[in-house]
């Protein structure tokens, strides 16, 4: 599948009113529109965790016969994600919760430090520590990392299909831009998950040719949908941390039983069985078909819809 690098034009911006008037109601259901908000943050975080990694791939992988093109351009598209989530981003929490340069990564949020401290840095430490062995794609910090990109990538592949599925796509999409309270904030996400499902494959491919083994074998699955997955987790907390600073309700059990959540893990309990890595005849029809429907028909006409808003 080829990979483009979309703009997100000014008027989104404009239109997602970063300022006293701000609506966080971009999806007619408030719990839903709280869980995007947090998982904005989720989604920069490991964007900024998937450069870092990106970056020895580089070094030890794009120098040898492993090589694959895609993979910086995968990388790029992440980049350029967290760039776009930034302005919403720092909106929320602007002057509440100031996100922190760490030693591995640039923008640590104090609801993100555990996950900084338990997953992010344990990893990099250790490929750096490594490297300074002599080791590169041989270490096995440098193929945890890959892995959990790859892991990491599948599981947002799921929430992509979560979110056209239940928003755009089977006839809802006329109705969600009727009653999105947020189009702006909307456009983000559509953007976002689009470029999501172009490049869904690539890292599940790149640990595959490093290593010659599978991703998801029964093990990995097993630990993963055995207890609730690490992202998950993240995702409550961010999405708690969010509704607070927005002065919103909400319960675990709200966000536990949403739509959102529920259609996602049964969903990725579908698919993702042993040896998937998002190739399969039928994910790769579903990722071009949502591509294509996003470029030629859901993105011209709401870019317009957000044209005609600025405009009254
Ligand atoms: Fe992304
Ligand atoms: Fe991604």
């Amino acid at each position: 599948m080829e990979m483009k690098y979309r703009i997100v034009p000014n008027e989104v911006y404009d239109v997602m009113g970063l300022n006293e008037n701000f609506n966080y109601l971009w999806n007619p259901d408030p719990v839903s529109s709280l869980i995007g908000l947090g998982s904005s943050y989720v989604l920069e975080f490991f964007e900024f965790y998937g450069q870092a990694v990106g970056d020895y791939y580089e070094e030890f992988i794009q120098k040898t016969e492993l090589k694959d093109d895609r993979f910086p351009v995968f990388v790029t598209q992440e980049k350029r994600h967290a760039l776009a989530h930034r302005k919403l981003n720092n909106f929320i929490t602007k002057g509440i919760a100031a996100p922190t340069r760490e030693k591995y990564h640039p923008r640590v949020y104090d609801f993100m430090y555990g996950t900084y401290k338990e997953f992010a840095e344990p990893i990099l430490a250790g490929i750096a520590k490594e490297k300074a062995a002599g080791k590169g794609r041989d270490g096995m910090f440098f193929k945890e990392s890959i892995r959990s990109v790859g892991i990491f990538e599948s599981i947002v592949c799921m929430t992509g299909f979560t979110f056209f599925d239940n928003l755009f796509d089977n006839g809802r999409f006329e109705q969600i831009i009727q009653m999105s309270g947020n189009l702006g904030v909307l456009y983000l996400l559509g953007y976002h998950y689009t470029e999501e499902m172009e490049h869904c494959a690539i890292s599940i491919e790149a640990f595959e040719k490093i290593y010659q083994e599978k991703l998801w074998t029964k093990e990995l699955i097993e630990k993963h949908f055995g207890n609730m997955d690490a992202l998950s987790r993240q995702i409550i907390l961010s999405t708690l941390h969010i509704a607070r600073m927005l002065g919103q309700e909400i319960t675990v059990k709200q966000i536990t039983e949403s739509l959102v959540f529920q259609y996602r893990t049964q969903i990725a309990k579908k698919y993702i069985k042993e040896g998937f890595n998002a190739t399969e005849p039928e994910i790769l029809a579903k990722r071009e078909a949502l591509v294509n429907r996003w470029d030629n028909e859901w993105e011209p006409i709401l870019l317009n819809k957000i044209k005609e808003k600025i405009a009254a």
